[in-house]
């Protein structure tokens, strides 16, 4: 027991001195460890400044020139909030809630050193006291309290940009999850002494995700809904604040050689971004809109109020794809914005299909998704016209059939039958209806053409599948056939 006792003794005598010979090797060693503990970051707080500035405030998705060489200013920077109906998605309308009428809001830039005096206005016919919280203000609440205005009111605060990179900004007056949710948020940029390394393109892309009492696609004004913002339930995920906000005639642009600048940020108020450009991978990236790039960047995460600068050349023409590539927020939620990039072509940097045959190893069976869902959605009540089947058909066919198809109904050529003046859907109503909800197998013979494709079963309730179908009908040469909800309902059962 003695022994024991002794030699645990000696050997925490030991070790406590073996301890403290590493400790004292730790705080008083080299001087790099020395370094590493101190803080060495430039005192940015101490730069002057010369002469001052209004700043050019920008809606999404354009930004403001770039600083350049200019010296540290004071920037008067105006910002006014504005409650207002818009659409989030074709025929969805929504109360956003605004820093100067967009979402996300105006874009705010500055250098490091700048001197901003804010005026933040809340106009008269607003209902609600709002603020901002600005991530690159260091001071209490990032503003919040300082800006806190009532409608009819006006509140100016000052601030020192210190710290470079890109910072979110929003609204932070109780119930604060719900003033993000409705728009509340935008990005300030400030750029480091000298400016960012200059590109020939620069645009502002800030994800968001919102909360309606419908589902995604119920038409009509939708309000928020708590409740499934809490369950971080989204019904949409988008860009610049509504589905389609980029695509279509929206869409970004750029010419082949040139190098792009994405400033994107996240709103949020719930979800983190994985954000990617499907076609395209990022030469540079500021992660988290911070001093740090990475470099060859496939998809980079993008925080809830965070950011990043993502910066790649465009080597050759094409439509490259934003999403998030939590990739059902993309092509079921809205997340989803286009960069439609124009020039000639380079073959050995991307050719194209060189070849196309057939390989149907699996036999042409029917891919069936999901077969008993859509029989379980109800059937609407609101009768539309045909023009608004027409209208809300067109959106269903951008995202269920236009990949196939293709987005004028050509078809392609031995693989996907065209849907423009096809004979095959013009004679026959019910055979038309049949394939769009139980799908298609089997040769047939559109406008002289045999094709032998596998269509998969549309998950369509019986209103989406007549509305789609009336706008197909009521396109490219067809016949102009009006389908109703009830007569794709009796194909369904028989
Ligand atoms: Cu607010």
């Amino acid at each position: 027991m003695y022994h024991l006792f002794k030699s645990s003794f000696a050997c925490s005598v030991i070790s406590t001195f073996l301890f403290s010979i590493l400790l004292s090797a730790a705080l008083s060693g080299c001087d790099s460890q020395k370094s590493g503990q101190k803080n060495t970051h430039p005192r940015h707080d101490r730069i002057e400044t010369k002469g001052d500035m209004v700043a050019q405030l920008t809606s999404p998705p354009n930004v403001p020139a770039p600083v350049g060489n200019r010296p540290a200013k004071k920037l008067k920077v105006e910002m006014e909030i504005i409650e207002k109906e818009a659409e989030l998605s074709d025929g969805v309308d929504y109360v956003f809630w605004t820093f100067g009428g967009t979402v996300p809001g105006s874009f705010i830039r500055g250098r490091v050193g700048d001197e901003v005096e804010f005026t933040l206005r809340n106009h008269p016919d607003n209902k609600l006291p709002h603020n901002i919280d600005l991530h690159a203000v260091t001071g209490q609440g990032g503003g919040a309290e300082a800006s806190f205005v009532a409608p009819g009111h006006e509140k100016v605060f000052a601030f020192k940009l210190i710290n470079p990179g890109l910072y979110v900004y929003h609204c932070a007056t109780a119930p604060v999850g719900m003033h993000i949710a409705n728009g509340m948020y935008g990005l300030i940029l400030v750029e480091p002494e000298g400016g960012l390394p200059p590109v020939d393109r620069e645009y502002y892309v800030m994800q968001g995700d919102f909360y309606t009492k419908g589902e995604n696609g119920d038409r009509g004004l939708q309000p928020f809904d708590m409740q499934k913002a809490v369950d971080e339930d989204a019904d949409y995920v988008v860009f610049n604040g509504r589905v389609g906000a980029l695509t279509g005639d929206k869409a970004l642009t750029a010419k082949v050689g040139e190098t792009v600048r994405l400033f994107v940020g996240n709103g949020g108020p719930n979800l983190v971004s994985s954000f990617h450009v499907i076609g395209e991978i990022f030469d540079q990236v500021h992660v988290e809109g911070g001093g740090v790039v990475n470099d060859n960047v496939q998809t980079t995460l993008i925080p809830a109020g965070g950011a990043a600068i993502v910066d790649f050349r465009v080597e050759v023409p094409s439509t490259l794809i934003l999403v998030d590539h939590s990739i059902f927020r993309a092509f079921n939620k809205g997340a989803l914005g286009m960069l439609k990039v124009e020039g000639e072509k380079n073959e050995k940097v991307f050719s194209g299909e060189i070849l196309e045959g057939i390989y149907r190893p699996e036999g042409n069976v029917i891919q069936e998704i999901e077969p008993d869902s859509a029989e379980a959605k109800p059937v609407k009540s609101t009768p539309l016209t045909k023009a608004e089947k027409i209208k809300v058909g067109k959106l269903i066919y951008d995202k269920s059939c236009f990949a196939c198809h293709q987005p004028e109904g050509q078809g392609l050529p031995n693989a996907f039958p065209p849907l423009a003046k096809s004979d095959y859907l013009n004679a026959d109503v019910d055979r038309a209806i049949k394939a769009v909800i139980h799908g298609l197998s089997g040769e047939i013979t559109v406008n002289g053409e045999k094709y032998k494709s596998v269509m998969p079963a549309q998950v369509l309730t019986d209103e989406e599948a007549a509305n789609v179908l009336t706008y197909i009908y009521n396109s490219w040469g067809n016949n102009g056939t009006e389908v109703s909800a009830e007569q794709v309902s009796k194909v369904r059962k028989q």
